[in-house]
């Protein structure tokens, strides 16, 4: 695949969560790309860490989730490393995201109206925004030299810290080491005192590390602040010049608009004078209506002056009338009917797939070139969940978005995914174009996913998923699945199986793929769904045609 295409790139991604339990594994080395235009389907059981990964890449972690490793590629910058800030600028301009529960990202007590536009009005100011990023960069520059030295100030209360956090770490291990694997009060004190020998040495280890480090962190506190009164006085600098020139800039607005403005009522005063005189020559109706035809004329060029006001105004920022109609119009676009009378009412007003709707229009006014859906149906009825489906698919097609589409249910995406990644216990276990996975699937995962599936005639499922997926503060060892796994070996309980390449699209993770493994086919009952799902696919394509000739 052409470099240019990918739109987004996951690399290696690791995010784990700290809890009272220990540490969550939420995910484990999740790599994939997003290619324009695309709607990549991540596809797993409750738990699998899918919204995880997308809220990494909205940069809307919970506070307790750390990014152990990996990179998210997106226009030449790793969002895991840019700051808060800037990634606000991203994220609001660029990726847009919509969540299973549209209730929760709508304000109940706001008029619909006015959570649309708020985002337009709030990141609207243009004049203000090219102030700030003319000097971005060196404030950028002094912000993180100041950040770098805060950071080195506290080198031993974060060495303290992670200290702590290894010896709770350390005595839940011990502690469910004694409870798992002693019968005797011998066997217990052996552990104890273990762990006793390990907390010294912990800190036997600290003191060193502080000993060590504590020096170094003070030279480069040294260091920065040497470069810090000409950081300073660059942004300083530039603050300045940024200021004259939009100054200089709306100035020059401002008077052009005056210009225009006198002009218009230069050529409003010899007409209106015009009419007032022949008004002091008539009589009777003949004088009344041309009191009416003043009357008009004033209020049109009362009308253009408005206008060329609010167009210096938008030059400015986004104005409410200009916010209200992009509201509108990108109201339309989602398909509420009336929505002139519906901006002005509350979230209870609507039916859920019309708040869900809301949300992808409140979505769109950033004109994002991604958007994320995290199970945006999963609440909805089937109806509403079909056309909800067919709006983010035409939408997808209009405005040219590439499309993270996340769901439990492979059956949501038959239609719309042109590539689908499934997941388990926080990994991509099998990853190929639609077609791959739903009628080469080679994860014994997928095939459990693919049976859990409601049949396209009958509605029905054909089995649950046997078991439950594996607690992640104590990840497995070998491939996560293996305890599910009718098909598992030894090696699965031993060693994580690599990505196996099937194809130049398709890769599964099992060590079924390997080549020394022995050769399992796919239960009948999926070979036979999926002879179902294919007959059916090539119905409709006769139907298509039909409907065409
Ligand atoms: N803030 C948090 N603190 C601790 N653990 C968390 C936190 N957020 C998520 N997790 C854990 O991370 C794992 C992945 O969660 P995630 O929400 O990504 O699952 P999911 O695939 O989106 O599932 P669902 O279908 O239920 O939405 C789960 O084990 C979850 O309990
Ligand atoms: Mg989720």
């Amino acid at each position: 695949m052409a470099k240019k295409d990918i739109h987004l790139s996951v690399e290696d991604l690791t995010i784990s969560f700290k809890t009272n339990q220990g540490l969550v594994r939420a995910v484990r080395g999740v790599s994939f790309d997003l290619v324009h235009g695309e709607t990549l389907a991540i596809v797993g059981e409750s738990g699998s860490g899918k919204s995880v990964t997308s809220r990494a890449i909205m940069g809307i972690l919970a506070g307790n989730g750390i990014i152990d490793n990996g990179s998210i590629m997106f226009e030449g910058e790793d969002l895991t490393q840019v700051t808060e800030e800037h990634f606000h600028e991203v994220r609001g301009n660029r990726i847009g995201m919509i969540f299973q529960d549209p209730m929760s990202s709508l304000n109940p007590i706001m008029r619909i109206g006015k959570q649309i536009t708020e985002g337009m009005i709030l990141n609207g100011k243009h004049l203000d925004n090219r102030y700030k990023a003319m000097f971005q960069e060196s404030r950028g520059r002094y912000k993180s030299l100041k950040r770098n030295i805060k950071r080195a100030k506290k080198t031993k209360k974060r060495l303290t810290a992670q200290y702590k956090w290894d010896i709770s770490e350390l005595e839940r291990k011990y502690e469910r080491r004694i409870k798992e694997e002693t019968e005797t009060k011998e066997e217990q004190n052996a552990l104890l005192a273990e762990l006793a020998d390990r907390k010294q040495a912990r800190k036997q280890q600290l003191t060193e590390r502080i000993a060590v480090e504590l020096p170094k962190a003070q030279e480069t506190i040294a260091k920065l602040q040497q470069q810090l009164p000409a950081a300073k006085a660059k942004l300083k600098e530039e603050k300045a010049n940024a200021k004259a020139a939009i100054t200089k800039e709306w100035n020059e607005q401002k008077r052009l608009a005056a210009a225009d403005i006198s002009q218009i009522q230069s050529e409003a005063k010899a007409e209106l004078d015009k009419l007032k005189a022949d008004i002091n020559d008539l009589s009777g109706d003949a004088k009344k209506e041309a009191q009416n035809t003043y009357r008009e004329a004033a209020k049109k060029w009362k009308q253009k002056v408005a206008d060329r006001k609010e167009q210096l105004a938008r030059y400015k920022k986004v104005t409410k009338k200009e916010a209200f109609e992009r509201a509108i119009q990108v109201m339309r676009e989602v398909g509420i009917d009336n929505p002139e009378k519906r901006f002005k009412q509350y979230p209870f007003q609507f039916s859920g797939g019309m708040r869900q709707r809301i949300v992808i229009a409140i979505a769109l006014t950033a004109s994002p070139d991604i958007l994320i859906c995290d199970e945006p149906t999963t609440a909805l009825d089937v109806t509403i969940q079909a056309q909800i489906l067919e709006l983010i698919n035409k939408l997808k097609v209009d405005r040219d978005l590439s499309v993270i589409f996340i769901t439990h249910d492979l059956g949501v995406v038959a239609n719309m995914a042109d590539r689908i990644a499934v997941m388990y216990a926080g990994k991509i276990v099998e990853l190929g174009t639609a077609e791959d996975v739903f009628y080469n699937p080679r994860h014994p995962y997928t095939w459990a996913l693919l049976s859990s599936m409601p049949d396209l005639d009958s509605k029905e499922r054909l089995t649950a998923i046997p078991g439950t997926p594996p607690n992640m503060l104590f990840p497995p060892k070998g491939d996560a699945f293996a305890e599910r796994n009718k098909f598992a070996m030894r090696i699965d309980f031993e060693e994580q199986p690599p990505m196996f390449q099937i194809s130049d699209t398709h890769y599964a993770a099992t060590w079924l793929l390997h080549k020394d493994a022995p050769k399992v086919e796919m239960p009948e009952t999926i070979k036979h769904r999926i002879e179902r799902m294919l007959a059916h696919d090539a119905e409709g394509e006769d139907k298509k045609e039909g409907a065409t000739a």
